[in-house]
C-alpha cells in the first residue's frame, strides 16, 4: 500500500536540534513524493506527558471518557495511513514525553481493547542514536529497541513497521572527521526512508 497521508509525531526540547532538522527531512521529503504530513510536536505543543486517574483505563468500560486533550489527539490521527515517530534516544528508550503519549493517547478503547483500532497500516520509528552502531549492536540495544518498537505496533494490528537508526548523533564514540557531512549522510538516510514507504 502507497503512503498518501503521513502523521509524524515528534519529540526534541529544541526546535534548532538534529532531531529537528532530520523531522524538516522529512517532510520535504514527503512533499516532494506528493505526501500530506501532518506534525505533531509534542515540545511546542506542551504535551503532558503524566498519565492520571482520568486516563486510566478501565478495563470493564472500553467507553471510558479520557482527558478531552486524548480525544482530540486521538481524533487527530484519523485519515493517516502512516505513522512516522522521530525521537532521540534517551537511556534507551524514548523521551518520557513520548511515552507519555503513547501512554495516554493510545488509550484502550481507543487503539485497542473492545472497539479501539489506531488507523495506521505502517509504522516507522526513526531513533537518533548518540552513540556508534557497533556499541549499539555489541551490548545488545539495538535488537531490545527494535523488538520494543516492533512488538508495541504488532500488538496493535500493524505489521508494516520499521524502524530506523541515525547514529553517531555526538560523535564521540566514534571519530567522525567531517560532521557536516555525516549530519548529511543522516538525513539522506531518512529521506531514503520515506522513499519506501
Ligand atoms: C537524557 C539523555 C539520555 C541519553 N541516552 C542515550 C543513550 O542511551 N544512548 C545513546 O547512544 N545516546 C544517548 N543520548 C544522546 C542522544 O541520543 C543524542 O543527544 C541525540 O541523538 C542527539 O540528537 P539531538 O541533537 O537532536 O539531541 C542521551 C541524551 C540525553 C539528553
Amino acid at each position: 500500500m502507497e503512503t498518501k497521508n503521513i502523521y509524524l509525531i515528534w519529540a526534541h526540547p529544541r526546535r534548532d536540534s538534529l532531531t529537528a532538522q532530520v523531522v524538516k527531512e522529512i517532510q520535504q521529503q514527503a512533499e516532494d513524493q506528493q505526501i500530506t504530513v501532518d506534525t505533531l510536536d509534542l515540545y511546542r505543543m506542551d504535551f503532558d506527558p503524566v498519565l492520571r486517574m482520568q486516563d486510566e483505563p478501565d478495563w470493564a468500560n472500553p467507553h471510558k471518557t479520557y482527558a478531552p486533550e486524548v480525544h482530540k489527539l486521538f481524533a487527530q490521527m484519523q485519515g493517516h495511513d502512516t505513522a512516522v515517530i522521530v525521537f532521540p534516544v534517551w537511556w534507551y528508550s524514548f523521551p518520557a514525553i513520548l511515552k507519555g503519549y503513547i501512554d495516554r493517547v493510545w488509550n484502550n478503547g481507543l487503539v485497542y481493547g473492545e472497539g479501539g483500532a489506531l488507523p495506521f497500516k505502517k509504522i516507522r520509528w526513526v531513533a537518533l542514536v548518540g552513540g556508534a552502531e557497533d556499541k549499539f549492536e555489541l551490548y545488545g540495544w539495538r535488537k531490545n529497541m527494535s523488538d520494543y518498537l516492533i512488538n508495541v505496533a504488532g500488538y496493535l494490528g500493524v505489521t508494516d513497521v520499521d524502524v530506523t537508526y541515525l547514529y553517531n548523533t555526538i560523535g564521540v564514540e566514534e571519530d567522525i572527521d567531517n560532521r557536516e557531512e555525516h549530519y548529511q549522510a543522516l538525513f539522506t538516510q531518512s529521506r531514503e526512508m520515506v522513499k519506501t514507504l
